[in-house]
């Protein structure tokens, strides 16, 4: 027996994200995720889907969820996104993502799943009347990721549990089935300041798709009008803003302010205070409104024009799934060998 470590998954480096279609995109969304997408793909090869066939873990209405699919989509490529660099897809063009789902389902553990934060946030009391998909959603993520052995994963912090959760099923399934560093160990990329924006109204509440009030985020397709009025009304306090980030303890929407700032300005929190520091938000909240009209105001316009011409965002995505394909397919054909399938 030696005690050396084992060797290091070897494979190249991936990067792999996705949205799911089922509402208007945020701020949150923003800073959390697309934002990074457009700055990876220069940097990694990088696999961005639209995430519909976990859409459908809640209710969506089949007349509209290929609609809901182009918006991602022109979201996408409305920040920053190059077809011609990332792979665009939709995550239904792909079935080796719910062959491979299959698998991961015999290989975690119900006490794994139990855990889940967001599976009880989404179900709330009466989680028996939740679709099956919803509880097992996070094993159909980890197979999004493992079918294109990907090892970054930009993606908010509420997503951080889900991928403790990818690890641990691809380590299973490399120590179950004798394939060591057969699938990688992914990482989160959640740095930043903008990993958790919370909600305008209330600093305590992550800013979210499902908040009844629409003044509580900045959705990616208002205009100059509404984002520069949902900023004014955003809560805040009396007191001028410290001169380092622990004078923002306690104070959960004056936090927020920064961060979102910070975000989208590219520095760091302490370089806003530097700057902001003993100044109220009667001072702050329009240089604040106007660094957010100017960074997401444009990304509402592009939106719209994208979308006026649908069958471009369609060959995208018939061009991005068949490149996808190409790459998973491979993968989960290995994989049905190890389990040792008859079809494998
Ligand atoms: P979804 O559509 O709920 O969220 C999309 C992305 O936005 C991030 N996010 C936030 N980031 C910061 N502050 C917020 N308030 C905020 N709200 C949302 C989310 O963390 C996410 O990165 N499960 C994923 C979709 C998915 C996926 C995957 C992601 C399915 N398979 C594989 C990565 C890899 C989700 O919740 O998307």
């Amino acid at each position: 027996m030696t005690d050396q470590a084992p060797a290091p998954y070897a494979g190249p480096e991936r990067v792999l994200s996705g949205v799911q279609p089922t509402g208007d995109l945020h701020l949150g969304n923003y800073l959390g995720a697309l934002v990074k997408f457009a700055r990876l793909q220069h940097e990694i090869p990088t696999f961005i889907f639209v995430a519909d066939l976990h859409a459908i873990t809640a209710w969506q209405d089949p007349a509209k969820l290929k609609n809901q699919v182009r918006e991602i989509a022109a979201a996408y490529l409305a920040t920053g996104l190059d077809p011609k660099v990332a792979t665009i897809f939709a995550q239904s063009a792909v079935p080796e993502h719910a062959e491979l789902a299959w698998v991961f389902n015999c290989v975690a553990r119900l006490g794994w799943l139990d855990r889940m934060t967001q599976f009880k946030d989404k179900a709330g009391k009466h989680k028996e009347r939740e679709s099956v998909g919803l509880y097992t959603y996070p094993v159909l993520q980890a197979a999004d990721i493992l079918a294109y052995k990907a090892t970054k994963v930009p993606v908010g912090d509420d997503q951080k549990q889900h991928l403790e959760l990818t690890r641990d099923i691809a380590q299973k399934f490399n120590n179950d089935f004798s394939a060591p560093n057969f699938f990688p160990l992914p990482e989160p990329l959640t740095q930043g300041p903008g990993a958790r924006v919370m909600s305008l109204r209330d600093g305590t509440a992550k800013m979210s798709k499902s908040d009844p009030s629409d003044n509580s985020r900045i959705n990616l397709t208002d205009d100059a009008d509404a984002i520069a009025q949902k900023v004014r009304k955003a809560r805040t306090d009396p007191d001028p803003l410290p001169e380092t980030a622990e004078g923002l303890e306690g104070r959960a929407e004056a936090r927020n302010l920064v961060a979102i700032y910070a975000a989208l300005a590219g520095v760091t929190e302490a370089q806003v205070l530097a700057e902001y520091a003993g100044q109220g938000f009667g001072a702050f909240k329009p240089k604040l409104a106007d660094l957010a009209v100017s960074v997401m105001g444009p990304i509402g316009g592009e939106m719209r024009r994208l979308l006026a011409d649908p069958a471009e965002i369609d060959r995208i995505l018939t061009d991005g799934g068949q490149r996808a394909r190409a790459l998973a397919a491979p993968t989960v054909a290995e994989v049905k060998k190890l389990v040792g399938y008859w079809a494998g």
